[in-house]
């Protein structure tokens, strides 16, 4: 990895807006990275999002620019990553069907997250095989730019484990052709949703979003989970498990004050509205330059759409030649 050129590639399944947990899951990585790295990438993963939407076009369609904006509003700058559409790049799909020969279907099922997203969503049996092998597609998503440093978030592990056994599938039966990538979380590679029980989740509805106002931040914080025997301001409260104390441990810098507040909620007499407030400027100070920059570039829709389209065309440069490498040494390069 030393002497090996950074190439840092990541991306978002365009199925809606992005929130704190993609924030301190993988965002801040992809911001740091962007300066760091040789070459960065940053893909739209429409394909992925229709793997589990194809009824709805309409909704992939609509959150590309949805995700687009999230993304530049946080600090992702077109002259640093290359930001672009997955539907695009034809060799993306080209390499996943190559690829779909070195995986088996009892692999697939096996992997953790894929099983876990089954779960959530009812599939059973009856899982649309592109959603079943997604990594795959996945593994020709970060592959096909040779990129090596994927920022994600914790739940997509298990996924780029499967991508370097394809690496290794691939250089053992061609050639040595890719090298193994490795993943970065974040600092808080699992965010709990406000409702407590789980990780924020888009389709879970327990989440504060980048693009939130003020006036539904400060009624979502108010609704957070606390802690249930904590009826009364001079009733003892625990602090484990309490989400406004999680989120403060998280997003708040004055590390001392929110050590003594612990205290004095453990042994009673500071009620859940004092610190709910507290959490609520804490989060309004990160969230409104992100929601104020996202309310200006969406006035041009067309600038935006501008950048991905210039970064489609430079993406597909690579791709090009990583697909004459990958025709070459699998044989089918007739004419
Ligand atoms: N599966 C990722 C997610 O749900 C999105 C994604 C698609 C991705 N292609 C990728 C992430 C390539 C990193 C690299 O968050």
């Amino acid at each position: 990895m030393e002497n090996q050129k950074k190439i840092v590639l990541t991306g978002d399944r365009p199925t809606g807006r992005l929130h704190l947990g993609h924030f301190v899951g993988s965002m801040q990585n992809r911001l740091k990275l962007q300066d760091e790295a040789d070459q960065s990438f940053y893909m739209i993963a429409d394909i992925q999002a229709l793997t589990d939407n194809a009824d709805n076009p309409e909704k992939v369609r609509n959150n590309v620019l949805e995700v687009a904006l999230d993304n530049l509003a946080c600090g992702l700058d077109p002259k640093k990553t290359t930001m672009f559409i997955q539907s695009e790049i034809h060799e993306i799909a080209e390499l996943t069907v190559l690829f779909l020969n070195l995986v088996t279907l009892a692999r697939l099922k096996r992997n953790p997250t894929v099983k876990s997203e089954m779960k959530q969503k009812g599939y059973g049996e009856d899982v649309p095989a592109g959603f079943l092998s997604y990594p795959v597609s996945q593994a020709a998503d970060i592959l096909f730019a040779k990129s090596n440093l994927i920022p994600v978030g914790e739940d997509q592990l298990p996924v780029i484990e499967q991508v370097n056994e394809i690496v290794d599938s691939f250089n053992r039966l061609y050639g040595k052709t890719f090298d193994h990538v490795k993943h970065l979380v974040g600092d808080t590679p699992r965010l709990v949703g406000t409702d407590g029980g789980s990780k924020m989740g888009k389709s879970l509805d327990n989440g504060i979003y980048l693009s939130d106002s003020y006036e539904i931040l400060s009624k979502k914080v108010m609704n957070m989970y606390t802690d249930p025997g904590h009826i009364h301001v001079q009733d003892p409260g625990k602090v484990e498990g309490n989400v406004v104390f999680t989120y403060l441990d998280i997003f708040d810098d004055r590390k001392d004050e929110v050590a003594e507040l612990k205290k004095q909620y453990e042994k009673g007499g500071l009620g859940d509205v004092v610190i709910k407030k507290r959490l609520v400027e804490v989060l309004e100070k990160m969230i409104k330059p992100i929601r104020e920059k996202r309310e200006e570039l969406a006035k041009n829709p067309e600038k935006i759409m501008q950048i991905l389209e210039k970064g489609t065309e430079e993406a597909r440069k690579v791709a090009e030649a990583t697909m004459l490498e990958v025709r070459k040494v699998i044989k089918i390069d007739y004419f």
